[in-house]
Protein backbone atom coordinates (compact mmCIF):
# COMPACT_ATOMS: atom_id res chain seq x y z
CA UNK A 1 0.00 0.00 0.00
CA UNK A 2 1.61 3.54 -0.81
CA UNK A 3 1.60 5.99 1.93
CA UNK A 4 -0.52 8.85 1.22
CA UNK A 5 0.45 12.40 2.07
CA UNK A 6 -1.20 14.21 4.33
CA UNK A 7 -3.16 17.31 2.39
CA UNK A 8 -2.63 20.96 2.95
CA UNK A 9 -5.07 23.96 1.77
CA UNK A 10 -4.08 27.82 2.09
CA UNK A 11 -6.93 30.45 0.50
CA UNK A 12 -7.44 33.97 0.06
CA UNK A 13 -10.17 36.68 -0.59
CA UNK A 14 -7.73 39.29 -1.30
CA UNK A 15 -5.52 42.02 0.98
CA UNK A 16 -5.90 45.73 1.35
CA UNK A 17 -6.66 48.03 4.42
CA UNK A 18 -7.64 47.07 7.37
CA UNK A 19 -11.17 45.67 8.01
CA UNK A 20 -13.37 48.03 10.45
CA UNK A 21 -14.01 46.30 13.72
CA UNK A 22 -14.86 42.89 14.99
CA UNK A 23 -18.31 42.80 12.91
CA UNK A 24 -16.01 42.73 9.44
CA UNK A 25 -13.75 40.09 10.70
CA UNK A 26 -15.69 37.73 12.41
CA UNK A 27 -18.17 37.96 8.90
CA UNK A 28 -14.28 37.26 6.64
CA UNK A 29 -13.53 34.87 8.75
CA UNK A 30 -16.86 33.16 8.68
CA UNK A 31 -16.92 32.67 4.98
CA UNK A 32 -13.35 31.67 4.57
CA UNK A 33 -13.51 29.15 6.91
CA UNK A 34 -16.24 27.54 5.69
CA UNK A 35 -14.53 27.56 2.12
CA UNK A 36 -11.68 25.69 3.60
CA UNK A 37 -13.83 23.14 5.52
CA UNK A 38 -15.80 22.05 2.26
CA UNK A 39 -12.20 22.24 0.14
CA UNK A 40 -10.32 20.54 2.77
CA UNK A 41 -12.48 17.52 3.48
CA UNK A 42 -12.56 17.05 -0.44
CA UNK A 43 -8.91 16.56 -0.45
CA UNK A 44 -8.92 14.17 2.32
CA UNK A 45 -11.63 12.00 0.71
CA UNK A 46 -8.84 12.31 -2.01
CA UNK A 47 -9.94 14.52 -4.44
CA UNK A 48 -7.01 16.15 -6.45
CA UNK A 49 -5.67 19.10 -5.49
CA UNK A 50 -6.49 20.73 -9.16
CA UNK A 51 -10.15 19.94 -8.33
CA UNK A 52 -9.98 20.78 -5.30
CA UNK A 53 -8.26 24.76 -6.12
CA UNK A 54 -11.42 24.61 -8.87
CA UNK A 55 -13.74 24.02 -6.24
CA UNK A 56 -12.37 26.20 -3.86
CA UNK A 57 -11.90 29.05 -6.36
CA UNK A 58 -15.95 28.17 -7.36
CA UNK A 59 -16.87 28.76 -3.56
CA UNK A 60 -14.89 32.24 -3.23
CA UNK A 61 -16.10 33.54 -6.92
CA UNK A 62 -19.73 33.14 -5.78
CA UNK A 63 -19.46 34.91 -2.60
CA UNK A 64 -20.66 38.54 -3.46
CA UNK A 65 -18.16 40.21 -1.03
CA UNK A 66 -15.03 38.78 -2.97
CA UNK A 67 -13.91 40.94 -6.01
CA UNK A 68 -14.33 37.82 -8.70
CA UNK A 69 -16.99 35.82 -10.44
CA UNK A 70 -20.52 37.30 -8.77
CA UNK A 71 -19.37 40.82 -6.79
CA UNK A 72 -16.96 41.78 -9.51
CA UNK A 73 -15.61 45.54 -9.54
CA UNK A 74 -16.71 47.05 -12.53
CA UNK A 75 -14.08 48.55 -15.01
CA UNK A 76 -13.93 52.80 -15.92
CA UNK A 77 -16.26 51.94 -18.57
CA UNK A 78 -19.28 50.23 -16.25
CA UNK A 79 -18.50 46.86 -17.03
CA UNK A 80 -17.20 43.78 -15.24
CA UNK A 81 -14.48 41.40 -17.41
CA UNK A 82 -13.09 38.60 -14.84
CA UNK A 83 -9.54 37.26 -15.48
CA UNK A 84 -8.44 33.85 -13.95
CA UNK A 85 -6.04 30.84 -14.40
CA UNK A 86 -5.31 27.48 -13.10
CA UNK A 87 -1.67 26.12 -12.57
CA UNK A 88 -1.29 22.50 -12.37
CA UNK A 89 2.84 22.15 -10.54
CA UNK A 90 2.99 18.11 -11.85
CA UNK A 91 2.10 18.73 -15.07
CA UNK A 92 3.86 22.18 -14.92
CA UNK A 93 0.76 23.70 -16.96
CA UNK A 94 -0.35 27.24 -16.55
CA UNK A 95 -3.80 27.73 -18.22
CA UNK A 96 -6.34 31.06 -18.07
CA UNK A 97 -9.12 33.42 -19.22
CA UNK A 98 -8.02 37.30 -19.52
CA UNK A 99 -11.11 39.79 -19.25
CA UNK A 100 -14.39 37.47 -19.70
CA UNK A 101 -18.12 38.86 -19.23
CA UNK A 102 -20.94 37.27 -18.70
CA UNK A 103 -19.54 34.02 -16.85
CA UNK A 104 -20.64 32.84 -13.38
CA UNK A 105 -16.84 30.83 -12.51
CA UNK A 106 -14.08 32.14 -14.97
CA UNK A 107 -12.20 29.32 -12.86
CA UNK A 108 -13.85 26.66 -14.98
CA UNK A 109 -12.55 27.69 -18.34
CA UNK A 110 -8.69 27.83 -17.08
CA UNK A 111 -9.59 24.64 -16.14
CA UNK A 112 -11.14 23.44 -19.55
CA UNK A 113 -8.50 25.26 -20.72
CA UNK A 114 -5.81 23.02 -19.01
CA UNK A 115 -6.39 20.32 -21.80
CA UNK A 116 -6.05 22.27 -24.71
CA UNK A 117 -3.46 23.36 -27.36
CA UNK A 118 -4.20 26.72 -26.43
CA UNK A 119 -4.43 27.21 -22.69
CA UNK A 120 -4.75 31.47 -22.09
CA UNK A 121 -7.86 33.05 -24.02
CA UNK A 122 -8.21 37.08 -24.19
CA UNK A 123 -11.93 38.63 -24.37
CA UNK A 124 -13.50 37.43 -27.48
CA UNK A 125 -11.33 34.39 -27.75
CA UNK A 126 -13.08 33.73 -23.96
CA UNK A 127 -16.10 34.70 -25.21
CA UNK A 128 -16.31 32.51 -28.12
CA UNK A 129 -15.57 29.45 -25.58
CA UNK A 130 -17.90 30.26 -23.35
CA UNK A 131 -20.81 30.12 -26.01
CA UNK A 132 -18.98 26.82 -27.41
CA UNK A 133 -19.13 25.60 -24.13
CA UNK A 134 -22.49 26.09 -23.91
CA UNK A 135 -22.38 27.84 -20.44
CA UNK A 136 -25.75 30.10 -19.21
CA UNK A 137 -24.99 33.36 -19.24
CA UNK A 138 -24.77 34.95 -15.72
CA UNK A 139 -24.69 38.47 -14.57
CA UNK A 140 -22.18 39.04 -12.02
CA UNK A 141 -23.50 42.56 -10.41
CA UNK A 142 -24.41 43.20 -7.52
CA UNK A 143 -25.79 46.19 -6.02
CA UNK A 144 -23.10 47.13 -3.82
CA UNK A 145 -20.43 47.29 -6.66
CA UNK A 146 -22.92 49.41 -9.29
CA UNK A 147 -23.46 52.17 -6.19
CA UNK A 148 -19.55 51.94 -5.49
CA UNK A 149 -18.89 52.72 -9.64
CA UNK A 150 -21.31 55.48 -9.57
CA UNK A 151 -20.08 57.14 -6.62
CA UNK A 152 -16.62 57.28 -8.42
CA UNK A 153 -18.16 58.21 -11.41
CA UNK A 154 -19.55 61.33 -9.75
CA UNK A 155 -16.16 61.69 -7.91
CA UNK A 156 -14.50 61.79 -11.69
CA UNK A 157 -12.99 58.00 -10.83
CA UNK A 158 -10.43 59.35 -8.11
CA UNK A 159 -9.68 56.51 -6.54
CA UNK A 160 -7.34 54.17 -8.13
CA UNK A 161 -8.97 50.38 -7.21
CA UNK A 162 -12.94 49.59 -5.53
CA UNK A 163 -12.93 48.03 -2.54
CA UNK A 164 -11.43 45.07 -1.79
CA UNK A 165 -14.60 43.78 0.13
CA UNK A 166 -18.03 44.34 -1.13
CA UNK A 167 -19.46 46.30 2.11
CA UNK A 168 -18.87 49.78 2.95
CA UNK A 169 -19.09 49.05 6.72
CA UNK A 170 -15.96 46.05 6.03
CA UNK A 171 -13.57 48.51 4.19
CA UNK A 172 -11.99 51.49 5.00
CA UNK A 173 -12.56 54.71 3.49
CA UNK A 174 -8.90 55.47 2.61
CA UNK A 175 -8.12 54.98 -1.44
CA UNK A 176 -6.39 51.79 -2.69
CA UNK A 177 -7.84 48.41 -2.13
CA UNK A 178 -7.65 44.89 -3.75
CA UNK A 179 -9.60 42.23 -3.95
CA UNK A 180 -8.62 39.12 -5.73
CA UNK A 181 -9.81 35.12 -4.82
CA UNK A 182 -7.08 32.33 -4.75
CA UNK A 183 -6.63 28.28 -3.43
CA UNK A 184 -3.58 26.76 -3.50
CA UNK A 185 -3.79 22.87 -2.50
CA UNK A 186 -1.34 20.05 -1.96
CA UNK A 187 -3.59 16.68 -2.38
CA UNK A 188 -2.50 12.97 -0.99
CA UNK A 189 -0.56 11.88 -4.07
CA UNK A 190 1.63 14.89 -3.62
CA UNK A 191 0.38 17.22 -6.19
CA UNK A 192 0.33 21.06 -5.61
CA UNK A 193 -1.99 23.22 -7.82
CA UNK A 194 -2.63 26.99 -7.45
CA UNK A 195 -5.96 28.59 -8.73
CA UNK A 196 -6.60 32.74 -8.85
CA UNK A 197 -9.98 34.63 -9.88
CA UNK A 198 -10.42 38.29 -9.65
CA UNK A 199 -12.88 40.90 -11.23
CA UNK A 200 -9.56 43.28 -11.85
CA UNK A 201 -8.74 46.65 -9.93
CA UNK A 202 -11.83 48.08 -10.88
CA UNK A 203 -12.10 51.40 -12.68
CA UNK A 204 -9.43 50.34 -14.94
CA UNK A 205 -8.92 51.73 -18.84
CA UNK A 206 -10.48 48.60 -20.42
CA UNK A 207 -8.13 45.86 -22.43
CA UNK A 208 -6.03 46.38 -19.04
CA UNK A 209 -4.68 43.00 -18.20
CA UNK A 210 -4.82 41.49 -14.50
CA UNK A 211 -1.71 40.14 -13.03
CA UNK A 212 -4.67 36.81 -11.65
CA UNK A 213 -3.96 35.42 -15.50
CA UNK A 214 -0.40 35.72 -15.81
CA UNK A 215 2.26 33.19 -14.01
CA UNK A 216 2.66 36.53 -12.44
CA UNK A 217 0.19 36.19 -10.17
CA UNK A 218 -0.51 32.31 -10.25
CA UNK A 219 2.19 29.84 -10.53
CA UNK A 220 2.83 25.99 -9.33
CA UNK A 221 5.93 23.44 -10.23
CA UNK A 222 6.51 19.84 -8.48
CA UNK A 223 8.37 22.14 -5.38
CA UNK A 224 5.20 24.68 -4.55
CA UNK A 225 2.65 27.33 -5.37
CA UNK A 226 1.52 30.44 -5.26
CA UNK A 227 -1.17 32.53 -5.52
CA UNK A 228 -1.00 36.43 -5.58
CA UNK A 229 -3.67 39.29 -4.67
CA UNK A 230 -2.95 43.01 -4.58
CA UNK A 231 -2.05 45.55 -7.18
CA UNK A 232 -1.37 43.54 -10.21
CA UNK A 233 0.89 45.95 -11.53
CA UNK A 234 3.24 45.27 -8.33
CA UNK A 235 2.74 41.74 -8.58
CA UNK A 236 4.00 41.87 -12.33
CA UNK A 237 7.26 44.18 -11.77
CA UNK A 238 8.23 41.64 -8.94
CA UNK A 239 6.77 38.82 -10.98
CA UNK A 240 6.19 37.63 -7.50
CA UNK A 241 4.90 34.10 -7.64
CA UNK A 242 7.65 32.34 -9.92
CA UNK A 243 10.04 34.17 -7.78
CA UNK A 244 8.80 32.70 -4.70
CA UNK A 245 8.56 28.96 -6.59
CA UNK A 246 11.42 29.07 -8.25
CA UNK A 247 13.80 30.17 -5.34
CA UNK A 248 12.44 26.67 -3.59
CA UNK A 249 13.65 24.91 -6.72
CA UNK A 250 17.10 26.58 -6.21
CA UNK A 251 17.40 25.09 -2.60
CA UNK A 252 15.79 27.58 -0.39
CA UNK A 253 12.95 26.61 2.42
CA UNK A 254 9.45 28.07 1.57
CA UNK A 255 10.40 30.39 4.82
CA UNK A 256 13.24 31.37 3.34
CA UNK A 257 11.69 32.23 -0.28
CA UNK A 258 8.80 34.15 0.95
CA UNK A 259 10.96 36.37 3.82
CA UNK A 260 13.08 37.39 0.99
CA UNK A 261 10.61 38.00 -1.68
CA UNK A 262 8.71 39.62 0.87
CA UNK A 263 11.50 41.73 1.92
CA UNK A 264 12.31 42.87 -1.35
CA UNK A 265 8.56 43.82 -2.40
CA UNK A 266 8.52 45.95 0.38
CA UNK A 267 11.78 47.46 0.05
CA UNK A 268 10.25 48.12 -3.42
CA UNK A 269 7.10 49.71 -1.91
CA UNK A 270 5.06 47.02 -3.73
CA UNK A 271 1.40 46.64 -2.91
CA UNK A 272 0.86 43.29 -2.30
CA UNK A 273 -0.03 39.60 -0.76
CA UNK A 274 0.52 35.87 -1.74
CA UNK A 275 -0.58 32.37 -0.12
CA UNK A 276 2.05 29.76 -0.92
CA UNK A 277 2.77 25.67 0.06
CA UNK A 278 5.16 23.53 -0.70
CA UNK A 279 5.69 19.95 -1.43
CA UNK A 280 6.89 19.10 2.13
CA UNK A 281 3.22 20.43 2.85
CA UNK A 282 4.61 23.75 4.63
CA UNK A 283 1.89 26.62 4.65
CA UNK A 284 3.09 30.07 4.15
CA UNK A 285 1.28 33.80 3.55
CA UNK A 286 3.29 37.12 3.09
CA UNK A 287 1.76 40.66 2.64
CA UNK A 288 3.01 44.30 2.42
CA UNK A 289 -0.08 46.26 2.81
CA UNK A 290 -2.29 45.72 6.02
CA UNK A 291 -4.48 42.72 5.78
CA UNK A 292 -4.49 39.63 3.85
CA UNK A 293 -7.75 37.66 3.93
CA UNK A 294 -6.37 34.42 4.12
CA UNK A 295 -7.37 30.99 5.80
CA UNK A 296 -5.47 28.02 6.19
CA UNK A 297 -6.10 24.02 7.21
CA UNK A 298 -2.86 22.46 8.33
CA UNK A 299 -3.98 18.99 8.76
CA UNK A 300 -5.16 19.62 12.37
CA UNK A 301 -7.24 23.05 12.45
CA UNK A 302 -8.15 25.75 10.44
CA UNK A 303 -6.24 28.82 11.16
CA UNK A 304 -6.06 32.16 9.63
CA UNK A 305 -4.09 35.87 8.83
CA UNK A 306 -6.91 38.21 9.36
CA UNK A 307 -5.52 39.60 12.65
CA UNK A 308 -2.24 39.43 11.36
CA UNK A 309 -0.05 43.21 12.68
CA UNK A 310 -0.47 45.96 9.71
CA UNK A 311 2.99 46.12 7.45
CA UNK A 312 4.94 43.63 5.84
CA UNK A 313 4.73 40.17 7.31
CA UNK A 314 5.18 36.70 6.33
CA UNK A 315 3.93 33.76 8.02
CA UNK A 316 4.56 29.98 8.21
CA UNK A 317 2.64 26.83 9.43
N1 LIG B 1 -4.56 41.51 -8.43
C1 LIG B 1 -5.70 41.81 -9.16
C2 LIG B 1 -5.53 42.85 -10.16
O1 LIG B 1 -4.76 43.80 -9.97
O2 LIG B 1 -6.15 42.78 -11.18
Amino acid sequence: MTTKIQPKLIIHGGAGSSLQGKGGVEKVRQLLHQVVEEVYTMLLAGASAKSAVVRGCQLLENEPRFNAGTGSVLQSDGQIRMSASLMDGTAQSFSGVINVSRVKNPIELAQFLQDSTDRVLSDYGAGELVRELQIPSHDGLTDMRLQEWIQERQDNFQKNMAGVIAEPELAESSNARRGTIGVVALDTEGNVVAGTSTGGKGFERIGRVSDSAMPAGNYATTHGGVSCTGIGEDIIDECLAPRIVIRLSDGMSLQQAMAKSFQEAGDNKRDLGAIALDAKGTIAWGKTCDVLLAAFHDGNKIGDTLEVAKGTQTGCI
